[in-house]
């Protein structure tokens, strides 16, 4: 599949651009109310005790600032952090390594979590729970087991999805946080504070024009940003306004509501081709040449998140917004 100019997923390109961006304190930190109230309060006690935090989990779509917060606990509980990643984790031994290395009181960040294999998840569950590994040294009868004991961590998981998480493992997070989409106000916010580590100019209208197409995620919002910078700069003062970032989104194919032309094709089939009735994913898949998981995981939620497809139990439906965003007319009388 290409890449999508859309995608929320990390692209090569936002690492250092995100480095840069990110905020280091949780002040900085625009958005997701709910979950900032709860770890400062949480922060807070564990330094008033003189203790490590609690096991936090960070659950939600990618992009909305699971590794952020995770480097702004270590911040301010004055720690360091060690970043690492579940597919990256082969054996026990390795898993055992990583927490044995660890300083009293860091952060140990595992962003995928739920790609943990289940040995190297198993040497996880004593070392949360107990501040403890249990490693086994021979084999056969003169197998013997040692235990060794660890200084106190904060274990951060992050997962997309954490249907996928074992029970033992979401059970020994303390602190189980969900992100949720960010407003079309937070987003503004959250450009406005980019443009301005980035020394850009930009007007309230035109940071406002690319949080809509942002689709709720930061990443895209900043993404979009530096690349509406190039084109300010280019072809006009180097000033972002609403002018500049219509023009340069209509030219990167972000529409007013984020989507892009894939998205678009498929309501248009949905419409067109299957006269807005119901219909089943593998034939949306057919009709525009897509493999139907990645249209179910990739293209559709956002679609479903922001009301155009609507999921009923006979199929797929596009919902009147959908047919009013692609300019199309509202039929009278829909699935008869
Ligand atoms: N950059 C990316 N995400 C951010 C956020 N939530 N607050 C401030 N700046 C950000």
């Amino acid at each position: 599949m290409a890449k999508r100019m859309i995608t929320t997923e990390l692209m090569e390109e936002d690492i250092k651009l995100e480095s840069t961006l990110r905020p280091q304190m949780l002040t900085d930190y625009i958005g997701q109310q709910k979950a900032k109230e709860k770890l400062k309060i949480y922060i807070e006690a564990a330094k008033q005790r003189g203790e490590s935090l609690d096991h936090v989990l960070f659950f939600g779509p990618p992009g909305l600032g699971k590794t952020t917060l995770a480097g702004i606990i270590a911040n301010e509980m004055g720690v360091n952090m060690k970043t690492t990643a579940g597919p990256a984790i082969e054996k026990p031994g390795d898993m055992a390594a990583i927490l044995n290395n660890l300083q009293e009181g860091d952060v140990l960040f595992i962003d995928e979590i739920h790609r943990l294999n289940r040995q190297v998840e198993e040497i996880l569950y004593p070392a949360m729970e107990d501040y403890v590994i249990d490693i086994v040294i021979g084999k056969g009868a003169g197998a013997k087991s040692i235990r060794l004991e660890l200084p106190r961590f904060t274990l951060v998981g992050a997962t997309t999805r954490a249907g996928m998480l074992t029970a033992p493992l979401r059970d020994r997070f303390g602190v189980v946080s969900r992100l949720e989409f960010y407003t079309t106000e937070e987003l503004t916010d959250i450009i406005t504070r980019s443009a301005s580590v980035l020394n850009v100019e930009i007007e309230k209208e035109g940071a406002i024009e690319l949080a809509r197409r942002s689709r709720g995620t930061p990443r895209l919002a900043n993404r979009l940003l530096k690349r509406v910078r190039d084109f300010a700069q280019v072809k006009y003062d180097g000033k972002i306004t609403k002018e500049v970032a219509n023009f340069a989104l209509d030219l990167l194919d972000v529409d007013k509501l984020g989507l892009d032309e894939i998205d678009r094709s498929i309501l248009r089939t949905m419409i067109v081709n299957f006269n807005g009735r119901p219909v089943g994913i593998d034939a949306i898949a057919t009709t525009i040449g897509e493999d139907s998981g990645t249209i179910e995981e990739v293209y559709e939620p956002y679609l479903v998140q922001n009301g155009l497809i609507i999921r009923s139990p006979r199929g797929r439906m596009v919902s009147n917004l959908a047919y009013q965003h692609l300019g199309l007319p509202i039929p009278e009388i829909q699935n008869p």
